[in-house]
């Protein structure tokens, strides 16, 4: 078994923007890539000017990032992960499991995972002659794990780079059980396996892993972004401590502030407060006073009598 297996930080639209990836590399150490929230190719292959700037090499210097594509066709997928490589990318992520209703009402995300033959006709166009290492995130079924085994079958015939399996199905979003049984499918696969979900402390990573040792990485998502310092946690360095979450917060929040408009720099700030709450045994009010800051005295006063409150003993993600 693998004593320091490789994290990897999970794609988190609205919070794990480059600003965010920036901040908590320049504070964090033990994250190896940090996977982009999807963008979504049109026809005309443009970008919006966030997704554009989100993307741009040098708001992601220093940081192995890898951007992500969600589409249904397979030659829209195949050119912008040709665009993407032309950016310098030397991976690409393919979102096979998103499962909110405006993506998958486009027959996008997790929507793909109900059509096999539709699935195998996409991975057939993108993994033609990929420009870059293509790796795909995938749910276990749409509607019943019974989906997964014909899947995973499916997944095995294709130069997949890295498979991460998020042991869901669409129909359970990211609530109920996750399965991690469902990973013996994949036992033996040509292409490495990583797991996501559901890990929020390190134990649950060590647990994980000694079930199963041959996983070649675990994602992160949630459980990273209440604890960040979860990572270095899990290679043997200190604890979460309370100024490692003033430090963080301080460099994340100067840099919004430098970055973005004022209240969109307040909205990403109060996004990810709310991951920080699962750090603090605080009151009602004193969340309430985070979330309904108006600008940002008022958020500054909030966020200080946030981490005012004592700290939980083991902070780990508790909702948003
Ligand atoms: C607010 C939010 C935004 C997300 N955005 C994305 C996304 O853009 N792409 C993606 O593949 N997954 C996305 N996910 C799913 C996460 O990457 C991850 O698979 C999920 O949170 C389960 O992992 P966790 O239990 O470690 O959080 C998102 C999840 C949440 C809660």
């Amino acid at each position: 078994m693998t004593d320091n297996p490789a994290v990897y930080f999970a794609p988190l639209e609205g919070v794990t923007d480059a600003v965010y990836r920036r901040a908590h590399r320049a504070s964090f150490p033990g994250v190896e890539k940090y996977y982009m929230p999807f963008v979504s190719p049109s026809r005309s292959m443009s970008f919006t000017v966030r997704e554009a700037s989100d993307l741009s090499p040098e708001k992601n210097r220093g940081i192995r990032a890898v951007p992500q594509v969600l589409a249904r066709e397979g030659d829209l997928a195949a050119q912008m992960i040709r665009v993407l490589a032309d950016q310098g990318y030397p991976e690409v992520n393919l979102n096979l499991g998103c499962p909110v209703g405006t993506v998958t009402g486009k027959g996008k995300g997790s929507a793909m995972l109900r059509d096999v033959d539709g699935l195998r006709r996409f991975l057939d166009q993108v993994y033609a002659a990929p420009p870059a290492q293509v790796s795909v995130k995938t749910r276990i079924g749409w509607e019943s794990p019974e989906e997964w085994p014909l899947l995973a079958a499916i997944y095995r015939e294709y130069p997949i780079s890295e498979l991460t399996v998020h042991p869901r199905t669409r129909g359970q979003f990211y609530t109920g059980e996750a399965w991690p049984e469902a990973l013996a499918e994949l036992q033996g696969a040509k292409f490495p396996v990583v797991y996501n979900g559901d890990l929020f402390t390190a134990e649950d990573c060590r647990r994980l892993l000694e079930k199963y040792p041959w996983v070649s990485a675990l994602m992160l998502g949630r459980g990273l972004v209440t604890n960040p310092a979860l990572a270095r946690e899990l290679a043997g360095g200190p604890p979460l401590q309370l100024e490692d979450i003033t430090g963080f917060h301080r460099r994340l929040w100067a840099a919004y502030a430098r970055e973005c408009p004022p209240q969109a720099a307040l909205g990403r700030m109060r996004q990810m407060m709310r991951f920080f709450f699962g750090c603090f045994d605080a009151p009602t009010r004193v969340k309430k006073d985070v979330l309904r800051a108006g600008n940002d005295r008022e958020y500054e006063d909030a966020a200080e009598a946030l981490f005012d409150c004592p700290m939980k003993s083991a902070p780990a993600f508790a909702g948003i």
